[in-house]
């Protein structure tokens, strides 16, 4: 960890399928201890599971739809009431519309915290469909990478944890992600605007390399005051 904070930051990562958010959480957790929150993996752990959201979720995970508000709201709340929050958190892929970002608010505030900073990671689309294709993450351990952007140092075997099963995403298929990049256009963009008329918005280029956006996405966690 190179990060002392006094508070506990909040932030929010948006952009769209394949921008980074995953890959950048992660790194801003290692560095700083923040917890990442990403509703995608609860959401995916809940398919797993099976329970009642899961089974709820999985149909409109697969087309590249979003899963309902009540139901992301309800799985948020529960990891929202686990103490190591207290940290610190990076919103991975949430809100992802206007009435989770209302809600959003509301479960901050009885926490005691608030947005701190919303980065949109700004990027252009037509690459997304090959970031998206060559992803692949460790079931270990949950590392992400890519064929030729990220690739394991020796191949099939993960960096992190000295896993070998690296496996790709249900959703991660061409057309599933052209339903995705719909889906975020239309329900989640406006929130830059959002965010924007709240004086919370930061935009970082991520068509830059992973280094590159992590050193910005770092010196923005730094300036963050309590
Ligand atoms: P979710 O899991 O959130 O997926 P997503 O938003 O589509 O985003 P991705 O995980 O695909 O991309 P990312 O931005 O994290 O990119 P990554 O870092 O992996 O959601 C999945 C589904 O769950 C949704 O479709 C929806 O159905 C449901 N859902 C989730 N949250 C919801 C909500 N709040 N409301 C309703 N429904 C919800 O990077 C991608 C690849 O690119 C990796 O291989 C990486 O190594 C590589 N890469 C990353 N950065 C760079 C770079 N700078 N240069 C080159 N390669 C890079």
């Amino acid at each position: 960890m190179d990060g002392q904070m006094q508070a506990a930051p909040v932030l929010v990562l948006l952009g769209p399928p394949g921008a980074g958010k995953g890959t950048q959480a992660r790194v801003l957790e290692e560095r700083f201890g923040l917890i990442q929150l990403s509703t995608g993996d609860l959401l995916r752990a809940a398919v797993r599971e099976g329970t009642q959201a899961g089974q709820a979720a999985k149909a409109v995970m697969e087309a590249g739809g979003l899963v309902s508000d009540d139901i992301v709201l309800s799985i948020l709340d529960d990891r929202l009431a686990q103490p190591d929050v207290t940290r610190g958190i990076i919103l991975d892929g949430f809100p992802r519309t206007g009435a989770q970002a209302e809600a959003l608010d509301g479960l901050l505030a009885r926490r005691g915290m608030a947005v701190g900073a919303a980065i949109a990671l700004t990027v252009d689309d037509g690459s997304m469909v090959e970031r998206i294709s060559g992803r692949h993450t460790c079931a270990g351990c949950g590392e992400g990478y890519h064929d030729n952007f990220k690739p394991t140092a020796a191949p099939g075997i993960c960096d992190a944890c000295g896993g070998t099963e690296l496996t790709r995403r249900a959703d991660d298929t061409a057309e599933t992600v052209a339903a995705r990049l719909q889906a975020y256009h239309a329900e989640t963009a406006p929130l830059i605007d959002h965010f924007e008329s709240r004086g919370v918005l930061l935009r970082v280029d991520a068509m830059r390399s992973i280094a590159d956006v992590s050193m910005a996405l770092a010196a923005i966690v730094r300036a963050l005051k309590p």
